[in-house]
Order: C-alpha cells, then sequence, then structure tokens
C-alpha cells in the first residue's frame, strides 16, 4: 500500500505510542503476558488501515489481537481507528513481516489472518507471497497445533498458487471458497475488499489448519 506523506505523521504515530510495540522482539515468548486471561492470540500480517483488526477485536474481546503493518501511513489510520473504539485488546507492530518468527515462538499464536496481501504475480516472485512455504515454515515456529491461518484475496492467481501451497507446507485445508460473499459464513470486511467487491470481483477465501 503506498500512500502519500501524511501530514503530521511522526506526532500521530507518538500519540499510539500506548498500543505500539515498540520492541517486538523483546516480547517474543511473552505475549500473553499483556493479557494473562486472554482465549487466543490472533495476529494479523499486512492489517492496512485496519478495518478488519478493530472490528475483530470489538467482536472478540476475549481474544488478543496483533496487527503487523510497515507502512507507517497505513499502520496510524488503523492505530488511530482502535484507539477512537478505545479497545484494549489489540497491539501495533510497524515492521516486515519477514522478521515474524523474530517475534513470536513457541506455540503463542492461535490465529493468522492474511486480506489481500500483494499477490507477487511476476515471475520468479512467488517467494515473496505471504502464503510462499517459506513464509509458513516462518509462520509454523509459532502457531500452535491445530492453529488457523484464515486468508482472502480478489486474486484468482495468487488463491490457486495458495490452495496448492499450503498444503505442500504441511496445512490441511478445512474450507476453500471462489466466492466468499455468496457462503453464508460470517465476514468482516477489508478495507480493500470492499474496493474490489464493488468493482464486481469475487472474493477468494480459505480456511486451513496447522497440523
Ligand atoms: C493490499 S494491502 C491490504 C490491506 C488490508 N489487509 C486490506 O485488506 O484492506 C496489503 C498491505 O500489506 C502490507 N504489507 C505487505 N507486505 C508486507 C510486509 N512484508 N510486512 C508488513 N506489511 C506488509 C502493505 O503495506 C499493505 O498495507
Amino acid at each position: 500500500m503506498r500512500m502519500r506523506r501524511k501530514k503530521n505523521l511522526e506526532p500521530r504515530l507518538e500519540r499510539q505510542s500506548g498500543i505500539t510495540i515498540a520492541d517486538p522482539e523483546a516480547m517474543c515468548g511473552h505475549w500473553r503476558s499483556l493479557f494473562p486471561l486472554t482465549q487466543r492470540l490472533c495476529v494479523e500480517l499486512g492489517c492496512g488501515k485496519g478495518r478488519f483488526i478493530t472490528q475483530m477485536a470489538k467482536q472478540h474481546p476475549e481474544n488478543f489481537y496483533v496487527a503487523v503493518e510497515r507502512e507507517r501511513g497505513a499502520v496510524v489510520m488503523a492505530m488511530e481507528k482502535v484507539a477512537a473504539e478505545e479497545l484494549a485488546n489489540v497491539r501495533f507492530i510497524v515492521g516486515d513481516i519477514q522478521d515474524f518468527e523474530k517475534w513470536f515462538s513457541g506455540d503463542e499464536v492461535d490465529e493468522l489472518y492474511i486480506n489481500f496481501c500483494d499477490p507477487w504475480t511476476k515471475r520468479h516472485r512467488e517467494k515473496r507471497r505471504l502464503t510462499h512455504r517459506d513464509f509458513i515454515a516462518r509462520y509454523r515456529k509459532a502457531v500452535r497445533q491445530g492453529g488457523r491461518l484464515y486468508f482472502k484475496t480478489d486474486n484468482v492467481e495468487l488463491f490457486e498458487f495458495s490452495v496448492l501451497e499450503l498444503p505442500a507446507a504441511g496445512l490441511k485445508l478445512n474450507f476453500v471458497t471462489r466466492d466468499l460473499h455468496n457462503e453464508t459464513i460470517a465476514n468482516i470486511m477489508t478495507e480493500y475488499e470492499e474496493r474490489f467487491s464493488s468493482q464486481g470481483m469475487k472474493i477468494n477465501y480459505l480456511e486451513a489448519e496447522f497440523v
């Protein structure tokens, strides 16, 4: 998500320091100490402007949510949404998902969410996809057995790649649809999802299990 330089970005980020994890490596293996009574630790990878994480956290106060985003202009908007709702169960990591295994470990993560990540459809770029087996190997170090990965995308090429790649990386596919909005399951629309959907594009969705 490339964004125009935001006015007052630094002071706005500074105002959200209470919900920003300044040193996520120090939290590795200790996330539950922030929320000892939490049921599940859920991580969104590439939260963008944060509608999804805000709604999820609001609907599930029993869970604890960590949102990862490297674009500061986007993540500040996500933070401000969470702050406006006064949600106590969300924290943010401003960083690159490449570093996931430095931040989480030891079966502490229950759920991962990847929504409309960059499809990297040019040749020889598959390794950058967040559903590539190299990324799955990183996630696996921190997601417990039985933990879930939830993935949505408009991009058919990325989706069909992922449907093959996740089982090849040892995950079990529990649910796959190529038209999420025609299913009867609960769904929180992300900013990108709303945009693609309003253009008439079908949304692909899968739920996978770490086994
Ligand atoms: C296409 S946008 C989707 C945003 C949001 N999930 C949605 O559905 O509206 C992808 C987001 O993932 C972020 N992103 C992509 N690769 C990333 C990485 N390696 N580390 C952190 N954030 C990343 C981008 O900055 C961007 O905000």
